[in-house]
């Protein structure tokens, strides 16, 4: 009867120390992951400090490195305004900016706004008003609204109508959202 051949591939792999497929698989992915990059910056008051990979979206620096769930993740495409926040007082999509993009700069996300206990005029008024109904888009409603504001360009309901469309709410809340950012400006 015929032996085995004990230097079979495998064994000579184990003599020699090379590496099994699942070993240089990992090793390649790791190859292939750029090198973390230094990231500063303020948030909602408090300075961070992070050393990131340079492909994490302000959006996921905020929920899964800071854990600040206000900020919702609808499409992470740019195409609902739920992850909207204020960087230096503009409002942006958080889900397509790279955080890295983003050093030294002030930004405020829906759990900023209060301020000595006190609700953001936006905030208060999208409850008077009764502005939400699932409350999944509406930190992003709000952040938009104040962004808005700052603008100084809408006037009319028209015109907030226009200015927030980016900001989409699949519950249909937007007559009383509306009304809500009417009552804010004219309150501010
Ligand atoms: S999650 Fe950013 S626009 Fe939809
Ligand atoms: S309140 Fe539900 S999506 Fe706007």
């Amino acid at each position: 009867m015929t032996k085995k051949p004990a230097d079979s591939k495998a064994t000579r792999s184990r003599i020699v120390g090379s590496k099994s497929p699942a070993e240089t698989a990992r090793a390649k992915l790791r190859s292939t992951t750029p090198d973390a990059v230094s990231v500063s910056l303020t948030v909602n008051g408090a300075r961070h400090a992070l050393a990131l990979d340079p492909r994490t979206t302000l959006l996921d620096l905020l929920r899964e490195h800071l854990d600040l769930t206000g900020t919702k993740k609808g499409c992470d495409h740019g195409q609902c305004g739920a992850c909207t926040v204020l960087v230096d007082g503009r409002r942006i999509n958080s889900c397509l900016t790279f955080a890295a993009m983003y050093d030294g700069a002030q930004i405020t996300t829906v759990e900023g706004l209060a301020k000595d206990g006190a609700l953001h005029p936006v905030q208060k008024a999208f409850i008077d008003h009764d502005a939400f109904q699932c409350g999944y888009c509406t930190p992003g409603q709000i952040c938009s609204a104040v962004g808005l504001m700052a603008e100084g360009r809408a006037r009319t309901a028209d015109e907030i109508r226009e200015l927030m469309s980016g900001n989409i709410c699949r519950c249909g809340a937007y007559t009383n959202i509306i009304a809500a950012i009417q009552q804010a400006m004219e309150r501010s």
